[in-house]
């Protein structure tokens, strides 16, 4: 007999792992990636040097910085064979769904990738998906806008070259905007990683069978594509739409948030851990502001969704439940000012914390961390005699 066992819904307070990569105080609203705070770092790093302090634990050094670039630079060939599975897809379909099935299909092209065990077998297939996810992203984004798919240019940044990917367009020369790239490259940073979030224990989940890197990340792009999770960017939007359409009317969208019986949410509002303003949305908000005003655009759904947050904040229901903004309240603001698509938000988020995923399942594989597989409490039937069909 298992003794008692204890049901937690949602794993609210339960721990899956002990890990050394991110930390979060959620009644302080703090952020650390091994031990540097989200706001250093998203002021002073870059991404593909986050990425490698997620993956490996220390900030690269130059020389480190430059290897591990090369290195992915060298692996950004996606097989020709891939876009045969792309046109499969209908024009409607959602990125995120074209996404997981992109993922795992680079399986069958990158045999070498699945049955890692050592460190240096782990390293190439990390550097491998870290090349090829950002084309598969700008594949997508172009199929779905009729645009020529392109491997980029190597002699850019990591972050630079995605935008470059994502944007160029065939008939005139691509304007590189420094405060785009910038806005990219700190947005990235800032989903990079999020401890134990429903799409990262995902990623553990299936990582823990040994089913490989890059199936445990199309489990986990599957996961994260939830509204209830990542989604939320794009429902974000979609509200904040609706609530324009309607004339600017929030309160009419407060009552329904706050009305048991309608299914309705604030999307981008509340926390399983923050308890306080979530970290990135206050450094999310500040940049909307930036970068909107540097691109010279006026966006009346960051005033909508400032009047939101103000009401919110000020409103019992919200105030007694501690429900704040969290990281998907602004970020979608900022991606529609740089031209990406509502329903590329949630990819962008994937883009974001594909070093996070891979850190938590390299640190879950290097630990030989044993096959997850919770237990439960049966209230089903007793047992009883099957009964044949004539006689039902
Ligand atoms: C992300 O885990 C992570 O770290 C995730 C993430 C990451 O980086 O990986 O931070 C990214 O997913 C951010 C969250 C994005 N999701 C949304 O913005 C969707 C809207 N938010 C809610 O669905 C909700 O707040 C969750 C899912 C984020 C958290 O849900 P919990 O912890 O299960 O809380 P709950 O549903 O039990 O809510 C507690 C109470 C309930 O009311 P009561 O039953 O107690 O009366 O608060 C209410 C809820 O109804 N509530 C909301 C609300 N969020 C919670 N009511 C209205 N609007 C909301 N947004």
């Amino acid at each position: 007999e298992t003794g008692m066992i204890t049901i937690d819904p949602g794993f609210k307070n339960t721990g899956s792992c002990e890990s050394a990569i991110t930390f979060l105080d959620g009644e302080k609203g703090i952020l650390r990636y091994r031990g540097y705070s989200i706001e250093e770092l998203a002021e002073k790093a870059d991404f593909l040097e986050v990425a490698y302090l997620l993956i490996f634990g220390e900030l690269p050094n130059q020389e480190e910085l430059h290897k591990f670039h090369n290195d992915i630079k060298g692996e950004s060939h996606v097989d020709e064979e891939m876009k045969k599975i792309l046109d499969g897809f209908p024009k409607s379909a959602h990125p995120m769904g074209v996404l997981t099935s992109l993922t795992s299909a680079l399986i069958a092209f990158n045999p070498s990738s699945v049955n890692v065990t050592s460190e240096k077998e782990m390293y190439w297939a990390i550097v491998r998906i870290l090349a090829k996810f950002p084309v598969l992203v700008s594949w997508t984004l172009r199929k779905k806008k009729g645009l020529p798919l392109d491997y980029g240019d190597d002699t850019l940044g990591y972050v630079e070259n995605i935008h470059k990917m994502m944007f160029k367009r065939p008939n005139h020369k691509y304007e590189k905007n420094k405060v785009v790239i910038d806005a990219l490259d700190k947005l990235l940073i800032l989903h990079a990683d999020h401890e134990q979030n429903c799409s990262t224990s995902t990623v553990r989940m299936v990582g823990s069978s040994h089913a490989g890197l890059f199936a445990s990340l199309s489990a986990g792009i599957a996961a994260l594509w939830g509204p209830l999770h990542g989604g939320a960017n794009q429902a974000v939007l979609e509200m904040l739409e609706a609530i324009e359409a309607d004339g600017g009317d929030t309160k009419k969208y407060m009552s329904k948030a706050k009305d048991k019986n309608d299914p309705f949410r604030l999307m981008g509002f509340g926390h399983r851990v923050y308890k306080n303003f979530d970290p990135r949305a206050k450094i999310i908000k500040k940049a909307a502001d930036e970068v909107l005003g540097d691109l010279g655009v006026e966006d009346p759904i960051l005033d909508i969704a400032k009047g939101l947050e103000k009401e919110a904040l000020s409103d019992k229901y919200f105030v007694d439940r501690k429900l704040y903004p969290n990281v998907d309240f602004y970020s979608g603001i900022i991606y529609r000012a740089l031209g990406i698509p509502t329903e590329m938000f949630t990819v962008m988020f994937a883009l974001g914390r594909l070093p996070g995923w891979i850190a938590q399942w390299r640190e879950m594989r290097l630990k030989n961390e044993p096959i997850g597989r919770p237990r439960q409490v049966y209230i089903g039937h007793a047992s009883r005699e099957f009964v044949a069909v004539d006689k039902r």
